[in-house]
């Protein structure tokens, strides 16, 4: 229906004919003098109707339309030193192709700043915001980057089931739903279906898919519904050929959201591109947060806390946003994870700015060792039988990791982990 966005409207198209489509964000109504504000997905276009010059019709739908109503607009660019961008246009006709209701019950112009409920509450209309747009655009350039990066170094994209007959992190946080007769439950990730992957010969494959955890946390950085890149990488020599593939993708990805000029300046921000990424044994980070008053007991997880102090102290020490924390203790891993010895893990976390973006590692690969593990973890190898099946006829060392998308485009914007969702599942949020 049109001819251009608003933000392709220049001055130098001054005299010319266009066909605009988009939202009525403003009205101002000076008498003899009118003007719309139009909004698109491109930007703003000011829309200026004087009385005498413009036709009566263009009048009288200008004093009937109202705010957030969808309109076409036809008219004719005139440069103008006094409007936005220097140009306007002086319209020939306006439909009203969708009338908006009022009052609105959200103020897209932002005058008013609404709480996130609200907000969340009517997020069609918070997305008209451009501000909040931005987010998604930036969203969807870091999909595509990891992508990218990902087809440039040979992986294949594939697909796993998202309902599932056994727990693949662990025995909690599943939500069980109704499968016909019996109990199946939600996909927490598709670590199980992408390590027989390995055994069928994919070398290297990755999903960008949805975890569903039914995690009791009410935080900042947790959702109930999150969405990551998922990877699985055979015949490695161990966990840091894995760690290699994650830097060069998560550097991809923060070059790409800080090369979103408009919606950074949009946005008010800035993003920093880290060098190479330090790594930091797990007894190294707790030594490190110990010196500086925090103490974490062996063999327990790093707290949010202790993440952001230590995020805090590599920025100080190193430089770097970016660091990895490797061999934790086995005890405090999935049981798919590779021992180093009997205390510590081939396994790694990837933190940014102090939050835990990524965890992954190597992979056991050897049946018999795989099964061990399982009882160690209290876990029962029935439950398990179609996975290590995969394991019981030729399987390559192997190993991968889950790359969060929300904490990533949190960490990257400095936001809550609800700003970066469209429609977030949390503790208390099942709609819109
Ligand atoms: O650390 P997680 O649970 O690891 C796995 O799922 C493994 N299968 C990954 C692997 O290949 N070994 O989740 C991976 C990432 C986290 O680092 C985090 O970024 C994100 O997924 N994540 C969440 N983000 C927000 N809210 C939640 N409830 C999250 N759960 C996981």
């Amino acid at each position: 229906m049109r001819t251009q966005y608003s933000n392709e409207i220049t001055p130098s198209l001054d005299g010319k004919s266009v066909s605009l489509c988009g939202w009525i964000h403003e009205i101002r109504d000076m008498g003899k003098l009118k003007f719309l504000i139009l909004r698109d997905r491109g930007g703003f276009i000011q829309i200026t109707a004087k009385a005498g010059t413009c036709d009566q019709s263009v009048l009288n739908t200008i004093n009937e339309v109202s705010r957030e109503s969808v309109v076409d607009i036809k008219g004719i660019v005139r440069k103008n030193e006094k409007a936005p961008n220097n140009v306007e246009i002086s319209p020939v006709s306006i439909d009203i192709i969708s009338k908006s209701g009022s009052p609105l019950p959200l103020d897209v112009t932002a005058k008013v700043d609404a709480d996130i409920d609200t907000r969340l509450n009517n997020r069609f209309m918070d997305l008209r915001k451009p501000e909040i747009a931005a987010i998604f655009k930036i969203r969807s350039k870091i999909l595509s980057a990891g992508r990218e990066f990902l087809l440039k170094n040979g992986f294949i994209e594939i697909h796993t089931p998202k309902i599932i007959a056994s727990a693949s992190e662990g025995g909690t946080e599943l939500f069980p739903i109704s499968y016909f007769d019996r109990e199946a439950y939600l996909a927490q990730s598709p670590q199980l279906y992408k390590q027989m992957m390995m055994s069928s010969g994919f070398d290297r494959v990755y999903e960008i898919t949805n975890y569903f955890r039914a995690e009791e946390h009410d935080t900042r950085r947790h959702l109930n519904e999150v969405v990551a890149i998922d990877a699985e990488i055979s015949f490695i020599k161990d966990e840091n050929d894995v760690m290699g593939f994650l830097e060069g993708l998560i550097l991809s990805i923060i070059k790409s959201a800080a090369e979103c000029k408009t919606e950074l300046d949009i946005l008010k921000k800035e993003i920093n591109v880290p060098g190479d990424i330090k790594k930091i044994t797990y007894d190294k980070a707790l030594k490190l947060l110990e010196e500086n008053g925090k103490v974490v007991p062996w063999g327990a997880d790093i707290d949010t806390e202790g993440e952001k102090f230590l995020g805090d102290i590599v920025m100080k020490r190193y430089n770097s946003g970016l660091c990895f924390i490797t061999r934790y203790p086995l005890r405090i891993k999935p049981f798919y994870t590779m021992p180093h010895d009997s205390e510590y893990s081939r396994s790694f976390d990837l933190e940014y700015k102090g939050v835990e973006i990524s965890s992954g590692g190597q992979r056991i690969h050897d049946y018999n060792l795989l099964v061990e593990r399982i009882k160690e973890c209290n876990l029962n190898p029935e439950n398990f039988g179609f996975y290590l099946n995969a394991f019981r006829y030729g399987m390559p060392p192997h190993g991968g990791f889950g790359l969060g998308i929300e904490r990533v485009m949190m960490q990257l914007l400095d936001l809550s982990i609800r700003e970066v969702v469209l429609f977030p599942r949390d503790r208390h949020r099942l709609t819109p």
